[in-house]
């Protein structure tokens, strides 16, 4: 080939559509413009990729980056640096900052601080509320918009719509895939009481698994009768996964790092409030239950629900200690390290990580190490042994509940549209971060 390239990724082990090889990748502007043998094709710079394994970008589908409002915790250039830090290329980002991203205006100022300021590509989910439903048809269709979110259970935040009218007048207007937090408002109310002061394991025994079985099964209702697609976001029990089964038309669905590799009562004894999300880390049954999901292709996607909180809120005594833990920089080596237990394979990860949220959210030009797409990669040595550490997160919150745990597989570069952003634990290039394009919101 004569062809010129800006970069030319050399003999890397290439995980994409058409299996595991070892090829070169040419890349031109933004794109991948070959994959192949690219013999003594000429480019600005040679990147040895020789013994590593690149994959198409890591897009971690629900994170938390607190800007506007709490930027304490984290706002969208340090949440995007912990991302390519840990190998992911793109977020979709929640709508629970304050002010809530509800509107026109609260959606189009995200946009905004995050275009050039962030690593990594976004998209912002736009929160779905009773007062927002006669608008909630254009808004999904901002560019930069990855759909609708709802909160049918209270987490962190104020957005919550937990009747199935408002959910169904929800429902009919949108036309795009919906996410969803499942868990159910009304049971989380009436269990209360079973919070016990100062004892975090009591957290799973307050929110229930009948609490997320209602909720997701209450969902599930409702898109059948409206014809419409939900996203069951952070799956949390094995009788969901069972559940999700039999309603794969109109359902898709995610699992965390951390409900596929922390366990109750273990979690809650070491590291206390730290282990503390919503819906809750349970036991080692529901754990299983989810890597079932995993096997047998019910799970679509993995999101890190990077949900920041400072240590000095999280050390507050059970329940006003708030729910959430980083995870965007963890969710790479985890799953690698999962991989290399023979838990999953490199291809199922692929699947989950980048071909799974393109295929459900209808994402343009990402997904695929294919010719013409986005020159995203998340390039990752198998056999590298780390330990993840405190001083390692990049995020304003500085700690991970993964503390000095080792794993075996590390994420060594980044590349977000041609740019290598992150190599060896550096970060190499200056954030140029742009809106993700989906089918729905091309016009630019
Ligand atoms: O534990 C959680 N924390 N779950 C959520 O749904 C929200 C998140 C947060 O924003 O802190």
């Amino acid at each position: 080939m004569s062809q010129k390239f800006d970069t030319i990724l050399k003999s890397g082990t290439v995980v994409n559509q058409d299996g595991e090889g070892v090829r070169d990748i040419g890349i031109a502007g933004d794109r991948i413009a070959a994959v192949g043998s690219l013999g003594s094709a000429g480019a600005g710079q040679i990147i040895d990729c020789k013994g590593l394994h690149i994959l198409p970008g890591v897009i971690d589908t629900q994170v938390h980056f607190r800007e506007p409002g709490q930027t304490h915790k984290e706002d969208l250039e340090t949440g995007s640096r912990s991302a390519v830090m840990g190998g992911v290329t793109a977020v979709f980002e929640m709508p629970n900052t304050d002010p809530l991203t509800i509107t026109e205006q609260t959606f189009a100022d995200k946009v905004k601080r995050g275009r050039h300021r962030m690593h990594g590509d976004f998209a912002f989910f736009i929160g779905g509320t009773r007062e927002n439903v006669q608008d909630l048809a254009d808004l999904e269709r901002a560019p930069g918009c990855a759909g609708v979110k709802v909160f049918i259970g209270s987490s962190t935040g104020a957005l919550l719509v937990e009747d199935d009218e408002s959910l169904r007048r929800i429902f009919k207007v949108i036309h795009r895939r919906a996410a969803f937090h499942a868990e159910d408002e009304y049971r989380l109310n009436q269990r209360k009481h079973l919070r016990i002061e100062g004892d975090p394991h009591s957290h799973p025994v307050w929110r229930d698994e009948v609490a997320a079985l209602m909720a997701t099964q209450r969902l599930v209702s409702l898109a059948h009768e409206t014809g419409k697609r939900i996203h069951v976001l952070h799956i949390s029990t094995k009788e969901e996964i069972e559940f999700l089964r039999d309603h794969k038309d109109v359902a898709s669905c995610e699992a965390t790092p951390h409900h596929l590799t922390m366990a109750a009562p273990e979690c809650y004894e070491r590291l206390g409030t730290r282990a503390q999300m919503n819906p809750p880390v349970r036991d080692a049954g529901h754990r299983d239950g989810i890597w079932r999901g995993i096997e047998q292709g019910i799970i679509d996607v993995l999101g890190s629900d990077h949900a920041p909180h400072t240590l000095e809120e999280k050390a507050k005594a059970y329940p006003a200690s708030p729910s959430g833990m980083t995870g965007v920089q963890t969710l790479v080596p985890l799953m690698l390290d999962h991989v290399n237990a023979g838990k999953l394979s490199l291809a199922r990860l692929v699947d989950l990580t980048s071909a799974g949220p393109a295929r459900l959210f209808n994402i343009a030009m990402k997904g695929r190490i294919a010719a013409g797409y986005d020159a995203d990669f998340t390039i990752v040595d198998l056999k590298r042994v780390e330990t993840i550490t405190n001083k390692w997160i990049a995020s304003r919150a500085g700690w991970t509940p993964y503390d000095g745990v080792k794993v075996t597989g590390w994420p060594v570069g980044t590349f977000v549209r041609g740019r290598r952003v992150m190599w060896q634990g550096e970060l190499v290039t200056p954030s140029t971060g742009e809106p993700i394009r989906f089918l729905e919101t091309l016009k630019q």
